[in-house]
């Protein structure tokens, strides 16, 4: 087979092999890739596997019978013997060649072969070059892209580069299938734990320009690189490649399995593109650690078993812990008789993994689904199917007003001064509108004394809070009205250039403001100012309403109560029905702050 008019396929096809590196299913075989480059010097690309010597040896043979000639050099990318197990048989069939390497796998040939190579090597680095004629070789280290040794090759005549493991695949050069499929199992079996490496290797990639990928593994690719390329840049980014659940189980008597057909069913109806269920007994490890890695949330569904969880449910968690398992959604159902545990131990066994969500909703099932643990699936499908319903113009709740808390917002004490005293109040509605000149937007409340002052003075700070502010700055500042009390009772302000006060503590910034507009926005007036002074006071990070609304702001204590909750301040209003005009007596903020307590 040619690759182009220089570069010829010498590998071979592997049509009995069980178990790929004694562990991985390859129904439909595995291809050791090995290439020839015939120019003045004459290159052959890595070995093959050790039951292909001889028909590997010939194909060289074959290769260079019309010429007659020998090879110069034997590059070796990778020391793994799927690739390397025929070096030392090369080098007495062509004792005048060259081997080309790494230094590292210079070092493994002595450990796999127990002979030094050293005096027929050219050991090469990142960056160095190997003419042969009209083709020059560059070599680039890509460590653990599978192994430390590993070097990839770009060929800048034919714009080749011979990548060793990375974009390989399980099956013959002759099977039918899909690439992705594949090569997606191969990746993340192989590789997968070594994203960050692929990540560099796929940088240096990019500098080059590439025609054809020729693999250590699977076919060589020449069309649609950016496919490949794409692919392999959501993998080794363990990005989310497909919309879907992934449901892994293990089930003793079939409860587990029962409860995991039901969610399945649940999430089906409930708009999840695809629903992947796997038994983790039964399936193809590899193919069900690929799913984990290729779809966005994970259900993990398994018994307590010897005080701890199903072998099999184990076994599985720690391939994707091995691997970076990261960046997903995760959930739990859970099966035991006494002594649950499950759910415990499986979040324990990915604790160190790196950004992976946890869904609220955790299945408990005492030995068979009851109607609370049915309650308990339904409510875990519709948390997990929550985004697709939302995504769904058929399907969306389209009034959720409840989408503004999740515009980003700071929190600050926006201080001025009436002539007789100081006064401040807490706002989150600051924003720099312009930037040439510069130019904050400040939206305050009419019913607020400070607009009133503000109205008539033009002139305010903008105090920006920073994450150390306590509760009480939040009481005194935003809880009473300056109409009535003196909020700079306990505190000594410090002064800016305008004589406005600024707070001794808990901000980070602060800017002094001049009105220079206003905007009527019937119960709020926006204030457009320049900015006359600003200053950073500490590196401490700004108070967001999100922080404050998680650290800082007491728990409400709504245990045993009936009624609402104010989301503002967390004041509970006993009974059943909150007045439509009714004002919270803390924090005023009206009623639809308040929310039902569950
Ligand atoms: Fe195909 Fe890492 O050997």
């Amino acid at each position: 087979m040619k690759i182009s008019e220089d570069i010829l396929y010498i590998g071979v096809n592997d049509r009995d092999i069980d178990l790929f590196e004694g562990q991985y299913a390859v129904p439909n075989g595995m291809a050791y890739n090995s290439y020839l480059i015939l120019d003045e010097k004459i290159a052959v690309m890595d070995t093959v596997d050790a039951r292909f010597t001889h028909e590997w040896l010939d194909n060289i043979q074959f290769a260079l019978a019309p010429s007659g000639r020998k090879p110069d050099f034997l590059v070796v990318q990778h020391m793994e013997p799927d690739h390397s197990a025929n070096i030392a048989r090369f080098l007495e069939t062509y004792p005048h060649t060259q081997v080309v390497t790494s230094s590292k796998a210079l070092a493994m040939m002595k450990q796999f072969f127990g002979k030094d190579f050293s005096q027929r090597a050219i050991v090469v680095k990142e960056g160095d070059t190997l003419p042969l004629g009209k083709h020059t070789l560059t070599f680039y280290t890509a460590p653990m892209v599978h192994w430390p040794e590993v070097l990839v090759t770009y060929d800048h005549a034919d714009k080749v580069l011979f990548s060793a493991d990375g974009f390989g695949k399980f099956g013959a050069l002759d099977a039918q299938e899909d690439w992705a499929c594949e090569a997606r199992r191969y990746y993340i079996g192989i590789v997968g734990k070594y994203g960050a490496q692929v990540q560099s290797l796929l940088k240096k990639a990019a500098s080059l320009d590439i025609e054809k990928i020729c693999p250590l593994h699977g076919p060589v690719l020449i069309e649609n690189l950016g496919y490949y390329i794409n692919l392999y840049n959501i993998w080794s980014s363990y990005t989310v490649e497909s919309e879907g659940v992934v449901i892994a189980y293990t089930s003793v008597y079939g409860n587990t399995k029962k409860a995991v057909l039901s969610l399945a069913d649940k999430l089906r109806a409930g708009g999840c593109p695809k629903v992947v269920v796997t038994d983790l007994a039964r399936c193809d490890m590899a193919e069900a650690v690929e799913d984990a890695f290729r779809y966005g949330k994970l259900v993990l569904a398994t018994t307590t078993y010897n005080a701890d969880i199903f072998p099999f449910m184990r076994d599985f968690i720690c391939r994707l812990t091995e691997r970076n398992f990261q960046n997903r959604t995760v959930a739990f159902v859970e099966n035991g008789t006494w002594a649950p545990l499950a759910a415990k131990v499986m979040k324990e066994l990915l604790k160190d993994c790196k950004n992976l969500t946890y869904a609220e909703n955790i299945v408990h099932i005492k030995s068979a689904l009851n109607e609370e643990s049915s309650a308990q699936l339904e409510a875990l499908a519709a948390e997990l199917c929550h985004e697709y319903v939302e995504q769904r113009s058929e399907t969306a709740n389209k009034n959720d007003l409840t989408a503004l808390f999740n515009i980003g917002y700071g929190l600050y004490v926006v201080t001025c001064n009436d002539g007789k005293k100081d006064n401040g109040l807490i706002v989150n509605t600051v924003s720099q509108v312009t930037n040439t000149p510069n130019r904050v937007a400040v939206t305050i409340n009419k019913q607020n004394y400070s607009h009133h002052v503000i109205k008539q003075t033009g002139v305010m700070n903008v105090n920006c809070l920073s994450t150390e502010a306590p509760f009480q700055v939040f009481e005194t500042f935003g809880f009473q009205s300056g109409r009535n009390a003196d909020k700079f009772a306990n505190c000594t302000p410090l002064r800016s250039d305008n004589g406005l006060a600024f707070l001794p503590r808990y901000i980070n910034s602060f800017l002094s403001l001049k009105v220079e507009q206003y905007v009527d926005l019937d119960t709020h007036g926006m204030f457009i100012c320049s900015i006359t002074e600003a200053r950073v006071i500490s590196s401490a990070e700004t108070m967001t309403y999100t922080y404050y609304q998680n650290n800082v702001k007491p728990k409400p204590q709504t245990e045993g109560k009936k009624g609402y909750v104010c989301k503002i301040c967390g004041y509970v209003y006993e009974g059943e029905e909150l007045p439509e005009d009714f004002i919270c007596p803390l924090c005023k903020h009206g009623a639809a702050d308040f929310e039902p307590i569950h």
